[in-house]
């Protein structure tokens, strides 16, 4: 996200225990180190930061030096190629992680070296994969040998508890963590969240290239979701691909930044399916505390309505 985006989002381990994802905040490294530093000094708990590995994004050397110089715990790649992330960070002993929406693409990061996945399903915020997360997160727990970590829609405890039902090994939430005091974007983006329904995210390649959820208003209508035919065509084509992904970044980032810093008629809010499920600004620390109290809840709902094994609730069903 931007420098002034979300800037810290929670990563929930299945010890429920708080692991902070950085995603790295400035066109300048320096405020990434800074940042990184801060979070250091703030806790002594496993922290992430997230990189953008694919070549449109300029800082990907300069962030990746500084997160193998700090030892960053835990990295997170998204969109691109992580094979240098993966052994730079190996070098220092640093564990990597890759968002991926699809097997193929987890068994190449896997083969890579890749310490886990992140299954970036449908519903999700961000660049949202196509697969429903019941059935992305078993198909890649079955197929993969590495951990498997669920992302998309997931808002509460229940949803959390589903998901390590599912087979995954933790749970990462983006856009609830929109909706807190501590975000740094404007109160429109904030209002908008709680006021969305499911049905309001729509997906546009306009942004990236790659489809990206946002929050559907007039403007991304106009804007339309599909890339027109020269687009298409030199995104394809292997010469100009990087170039046009380049600008097309470039144009989707500065549109998303200056939505969500200040009020425009030109709202890109990037948000997922989950916004029906998020009613109230809440601080983050919270968040994760109403989740994890939430999962033991759901937890003891489940053990305790499933006591006397499965049927016992048909009577209930026919009734
Ligand atoms: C506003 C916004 C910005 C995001 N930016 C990034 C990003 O820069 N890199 C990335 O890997 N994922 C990004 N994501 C995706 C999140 O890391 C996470 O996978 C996703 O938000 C999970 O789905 P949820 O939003 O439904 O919880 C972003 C998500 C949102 C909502």
């Amino acid at each position: 996200m931007g420098e002034n985006g979300v800037e810290i989002l929670i990563f929930l381990t299945t010890k429920v225990s708080g692991t902070e994802s950085l995603h790295v905040p400035s066109k300048q490294s320096a405020i990434s180190w800074s940042a990184i530093r801060t979070l250091k000094q703030k806790t002594d708990k496993p922290f992430g930061v997230n990189l953008i590995v694919n070549q449109a994004n300029p800082r990907q050397k300069p962030d990746l030096d500084i997160c193998v110089r700090e030892r960053v715990p835990l990295v997170i790649t998204s969109l691109g190629n992580p094979k240098e992330t993966i052994r730079r960070m190996h070098e220092v002993g640093c564990k990597v992680f890759c968002d991926v929406t699809t097997l193929e693409y987890a068994l190449k990061v896997q083969d890579l070296g890749a310490d886990g996945v992140v299954a970036v399903s449908a519903g999700a915020g961000g660049h949202a994969g196509p697969t429903s997360p019941l059935v992305l997160v078993p198909y890649l727990r079955k197929n993969l040998r590495i951990p498997v970590v669920a992302a998309g829609g997931i808002v509460n405890g229940a949803q959390m508890a589903s998901s390590l039902m599912l087979g995954a090994s933790a749970v990462q939430i983006g856009t609830r963590f929109i909706a807190t005091p501590e975000a740094k974007v404007d109160d429109g983006y904030k209002k908008a969240i709680l006021k969305a329904r499911p049905d309001d995210i729509i997906l546009t390649k306009k942004l990236s290239g790659t489809p990206v959820a946002v929050i559907r208003i007039p403007y991304t209508d106009q804007l339309g979701t599909e890339l027109n035919f020269l687009e298409a065509a030199l995104l394809k084509n292997p010469r100009t691909k990087k170039y046009m992904k380049m600008v097309r970044a470039y144009i989707g980032s500065e549109a998303l930044k200056k939505a969500i810093t200040r009020p425009t008629w030109k709202e890109v809010w990037s948000a997922g399916q989950g916004v029906g499920l998020i009613d109230r600004i809440q601080p983050a620390g919270d968040i994760v505390q109403e989740i994890a109290r939430e999962f033991h809840e759901a937890r003891a709902d489940f053990e305790k309505s499933y006591k006397s094994g499965p049927g016992s609730d048909q009577a209930a069903l026919s009734s």
